[in-house]
């Protein structure tokens, strides 16, 4: 029966097999266009497994390009808004946003898996950037969004979303399949960085300036130093404009989008059986020996 927050919440999607990924239609309900999308040569992609870092990568490279020349935008647009999405597509969004971005370059957000990228990224020699994170933390933490984004579908308690992630029935599908699939497109494709949330953990300007020389841009030594310390978890988490306090979809009464920014936190989460079944599942899925991701720092 109905109850008083289905009246004022839309209710959450479906999980449904896209492709053979699992997906909700505010993923697929554009797919039309977004596969026609025209990419220019200078757009920077960001791609993302969902909770690896994407909004923390969208905020450096924001500060990187538009720092300096728009500091209004620091102050007045969400980052969302800055680093808009490319399939997402809800209920009193903007559509085209990404068509709308008056800026140049544009900075522009997926969680695709790689095969679902547009082909005219790849055709216009895009800039991409891939972040991975590890797969129990990455887990943790969708695990905490789920529950409080309400365009999610109902990720239920732990035990069973544990299942489920390990099995990719989870919005844009296997965490192992997203991140491996990148990888090996990395190999062959000198337009894509891929980079780890634990590195940026350890040591934000050193991946700072990694991404720096891949993109071309040459910082001074103040505006790096300025980026490395504003994009501090805790500056983020403070930062209205980082962090997702003016997002319309999300219920802050159960959580926060900035929520711990740790690496290892899946120990306060996994039981000790469940670390081990999930060690056990994980080597059979992840064969690939230089695709390393730390678990602990
Ligand atoms: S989303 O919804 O997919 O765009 O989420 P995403 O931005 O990819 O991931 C959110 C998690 O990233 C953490 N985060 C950070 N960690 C460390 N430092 C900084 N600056 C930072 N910014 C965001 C955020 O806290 C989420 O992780 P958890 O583990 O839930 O805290």
């Amino acid at each position: 029966h109905l109850q008083i927050q289905d009246l004022i919440l839309p209710s959450r999607p479906e999980l449904f097999d896209f492709r053979g990924v699992s997906m909700t239609h505010f993923f697929t309900d554009n797919w039309e266009n977004v596969q026609n999308f025209k990419a220019r040569p200078d757009d920077v992609l960001i791609a993302t497994y969902p909770k690896a870092g994407t909004t923390w990568v969208s905020y450096i490279l924001d500060l990187l390009y538009f720092g300096q020349t728009s500091p209004e935008r620091q102050t007045s647009v969400p980052i969302y808004e800055r680093v808009p999405f490319l399939e997402l597509i809800v209920p009193k969004f903007v559509p085209d946003q990404v068509e709308r971005l008056p800026t140049s370059p544009r900075l522009i957000k997926t969680h695709f898996p790689v095969q679902f990228v547009p082909k005219s990224f790849w055709e216009q020699n895009c800039k991409i950037i891939y972040v991975a994170r590890n797969a129990k933390d990455n887990m943790v933490s969708y695990f905490h969004f789920d529950s409080m984004a309400m365009i999610e579908p109902d990720p239920g308690d732990w035990n069973n979303y544990f299942q489920r992630f390990m099995q990719g029935k989870v919005v844009t599908g296997s965490w192992y399949d997203h991140v491996n699939g990148w990888w090996k497109k990395k190999q062959t494709s000198p337009n894509v960085h891929y980079m780890f949330y634990e590195d940026l953990v350890e040591d934000t300007g050193r991946e700072i300036d990694k991404l720096c020389s891949f993109l071309g841009l040459s910082p001074s030594e103040d505006e790096r130093k300025r980026i490395t310390g504003g994009v501090q978890f805790d500056k983020m988490k403070k930062n209205n404009m980082t962090n997702y306090s003016t997002h319309a979809r999300m219920d802050f009464k159960t959580g926060s989008f900035m929520r711990k920014g740790r690496v290892g936190d899946w120990k306060n989460h996994f039981t000790v059986a469940q670390n081990e079944e999930f060690d056990e599942d994980y080597k059979k899925k992840m064969k690939d020996p230089t695709l390393q991701l730390r678990t602990d720092l």
